[in-house]
C-alpha cells in the first residue's frame, strides 16, 4: 500500500495557475475544515476588539523625536568601511596569533567590577553604571572586558585547559565619562587576554598583536612603558610615595587629597593640571622594583626592540585600573605628545587578579583598543593624505527592465553571489538610463541588463560600462562570461 500524501503547503506553484486557482487550492488543500472554523471565530474576536478601540487610539500622535542620549552615538552605515576592516583585521590578527573569541554579558555583579578595577579609581567611583535590578541585586554595565573574561577564565574552569589560554573580545563598553571627542559613555573596544603564563615573550606577544593591529590599519604608534613590579616592590614604594604626596599636599587637587591615604598610586594617574607638576617631581617606581622585576621589564623591552616595536618609557604610568602588576603600557599615535590623554589603547600584566576573583594563581596580561579613537585617528590620517582608503565597488550591476524582469534579477543576484560575484544593484528603480548611472557611480566595470525580451529567451545583455557595448549571452552561461571579461 502506498503512503498517504501529507498535505502540507505545496510552495512550488506553476507558473500556469492563475492567482484564483492558487487561492482555492490554499483554501481547499492547506487550511483543514476544523482549523478553518477556529481562524474565523478568532477573527470574529479581533474585529469586535478593534471596533471597541476609538479613532483616536488608532491615529499616530506626533511627538518630538527622542533625542540620543548624551555620550551616546550611533554606529552609521557611512562608516561602515572603518567598522568591517577593524573587525576583519582584528579577526585576522586573533587567528594568526592564535587568539579564540569570547564573549561575556554586558551586566555583571556590580562587586566583579568593583573587586577587579578597585575602588577609588575613576572607573568604580565615578564611571560605572550601577543600578538595582528588578530583584535588588546591584549590577554593573561593563566598562571593559577584564574582569569579566577572567570571571569567566574562573567560573568554566580555563586553568584545565593547556596554557596560555589566548581569548580576544570585541564590543560595547560603557563609562559614564564626561562626553568629548574620543570620550564616550558607549564605546566600542577590540581587546585580547592571555592566561596561564608568566613570561616576557607573553607581554611581547600581546603587545604585538595591539601593535600591528593599528599597523595593518595604516596607523602608526608609540607604546609609552612601564613597569609597576609585583605588589611586594610596590608596598615599599607606597611608603615612600605618600611621604612625597604628604609634603605637597596643597598643590594637589581634592581628589588627589583623598587619594593619598586611600589609593595613593591614582594620584599618578590624576589628569587634573594642577597635579601634573607634582607627578612630574614624585619618586619613581622603577627605582623601587625587585631585580626579578627589574630583569623582568628588561626581557620584555628587548623583545620589543628585537619586533623594531617603537616604545617610550614612562616612569609615571601606572594605568588607571589596580589589578596590574609589572608591566603596563598605553598606545599613541606617533604623532602625540608625551602627557596626551587620548590613548588608542592600554594593558599591561595583572597576575593576581583570577587569584583575587576565587581562582587559582593565574599570571595573564593583556590589552583593550578604544574603536571610535581609532576611527577619529584613521579619519584624520586619510584627510592629511597618510592612508588611502580603499574603495569598495562591485564590478557588475544588474539593471532590470520591466515587472518580469524584475522578479527574475533576485534569482540571478543570488545565482552569483553564490558563486562569488557581488552584484550591485537597485530594485526601487525601473529607468534603465538611471540604473546605468548607479553603475557608474558604483564604478562597475560591467552591467548586466534583463529586459522582457531577454526573460523569455533565457538570455541576459552584457555591457561594457566603458565603451557601451554590448552582447548578449545566454543565462546559463553568464557567470564564465563574466568571469572571462574580468579575467580580461
Ligand atoms: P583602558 O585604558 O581603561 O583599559 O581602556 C582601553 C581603551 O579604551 C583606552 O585606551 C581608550 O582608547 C578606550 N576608552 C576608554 N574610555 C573611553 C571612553 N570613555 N570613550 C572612548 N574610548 C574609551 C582597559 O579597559 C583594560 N581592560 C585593558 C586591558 C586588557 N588590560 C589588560 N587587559
Amino acid at each position: 500500500m502506498t503512503p498517504k500524501k501529507k498535505t502540507t503547503p505545496n510552495t512550488k506553484i506553476k507558473s500556469s495557475r492563475t492567482k484564483k486557482t492558487v487561492a482555492k487550492k490554499i483554501e481547499k488543500k492547506v487550511v483543514k475544515k476544523p482549523i478553518k472554523k477556529k481562524i474565523e471565530k478568532k477573527n470574529a474576536v479581533i474585529k469586535t476588539e478593534i471596533k471597541e478601540v476609538s479613532a483616536s487610539d488608532i491615529r499616530v500622535s506626533k511627538i518630538k523625536t527622542p533625542a540620543l542620549l548624551r555620550g551616546m552615538k550611533d554606529v552609521l552605515p557611512k562608516d561602515q568601511y572603518f567598522w568591517k576592516k577593524m573587525y576583519h583585521t582584528a579577526e585576522d590578527i586573533c587567528d594568526a596569533y592564535g587568539y579564540e573569541y569570547i564573549e561575556t554579558p554586558v551586566l555583571e555583579d556590580a562587586s566583579l567590577f568593583i573587586r577587579s578595577i578597585g575602588r577609588g579609581t575613576d572607573v568604580v567611583d565615578k564611571e560605572m553604571y550601577v543600578f538595582e535590578d528588578k530583584d535588588g541585586s546591584k549590577v554593573g554595565m561593563r566598562p571593559e572586558f577584564t574582569a569579566g573574561i577572567a570571571r569567566s577564565f574562573v567560573g568554566h574552569g580555563m586553568i584545565s585547559l593547556p596554557q596560555p589560554v589566548k581569548v580576544w573580545c570585541w564590543g560595547q563598553l560603557f563609562r559614564h565619562d564626561r562626553p568629548q571627542a574620543g570620550r564616550y559613555r558607549q564605546f566600542h573596544s577590540f581587546g585580547c587576554e592571555n592566561f596561564g603564563v608568566h613570561d616576557p615573550a607573553i607581554d611581547a606577544e600581546t603587545i604585538s598583536v595591539a601593535y600591528n593591529f593599528l599597523l595593518d590599519l595604516g596607523i602608526k604608534t608609540n607604546i609609552f612603558i612601564n613597569s609597576i613590579g609585583t605588589s611586594d616592590d610596590r608596598q615599599n614604594y607606597i611608603v615612600e610615595l605618600v611621604g612625597y604626596l604628604r609634603t605637597k599636599r596643597s598643590y594637589l587637587c581634592e581628589k588627589c587629597r583623598k587619594r593619598i591615604s586611600k589609593n595613593p598610586l591614582r594620584v599618578l594617574d590624576c589628569k587634573e593640571e594642577s597635579c601634573q607638576a607634582v607627578i612630574e617631581e614624585a619618586p619613581q617606581i622603577i627605582d623601587w622594583l625587585s631585580e626579578d622585576s627589574k630583569n623582568y621589564f628588561m626581557r620584555v623591552l628587548e623583545y620589543l626592540d628585537e619586533m623594531e616595536i617603537p616604545y617610550v618609557l614612562k616612569p609615571t604610568l601606572v594605568r588607571g585600573l589596580d589589578y596590574y602588576t609589572e608591566t603596563v603600557y598605553e598606545i599613541y599615535t606617533e604623532e602625540s605628545e608625551e602627557g596626551s590623554q587620548d590613548a588608542l589603547g592600554g594593558g599591561g600584566r595583572y597576575d593576581l587578579l583570577v587569584e583575587k576573583l576565587g581562582g587559582q594563581p593565574t599570571p595573564a596580561c593583556g590589552f583593550g583598543i578604544g574603536l571610535e579613537r581609532v576611527i577619529l585617528t584613521w579619519r584624520k590620517q586619510i584627510e592629511e593624505g597618510n592612508i588611502k582608503q580603499e574603495e569598495i565597488v562591485s564590478k557588475i550591476f544588474l539593471a532590470q527592465l520591466g515587472e518580469q524582469a524584475r522578479m527574475k534579477s533576485l534569482r540571478i543576484i543570488e545565482d552569483l553571489r553564490r558563486e562569488g560575484v557581488i552584484v550591485g544593484h537597485n530594485l526601487g528603480k525601473t529607468a534603465l538610463k538611471t540604473q546605468l548611472e548607479l553603475a557608474n557611480k558604483q564604478k562597475c566595470a560591467y552591467s548586466i541588463i534583463l529586459g522582457q525580451k531577454e526573460v523569455q529567451d533565457k538570455t541576459i545583455i552584457i555591457r561594457d560600462m566603458e565603451s557601451g557595448i554590448q552582447e548578449i549571452v545566454d543565462q546559463k552561461k553568464l557567470k564564465t562570461e563574466l568571469d572571462k571579461k574580468l579575467k580580461k
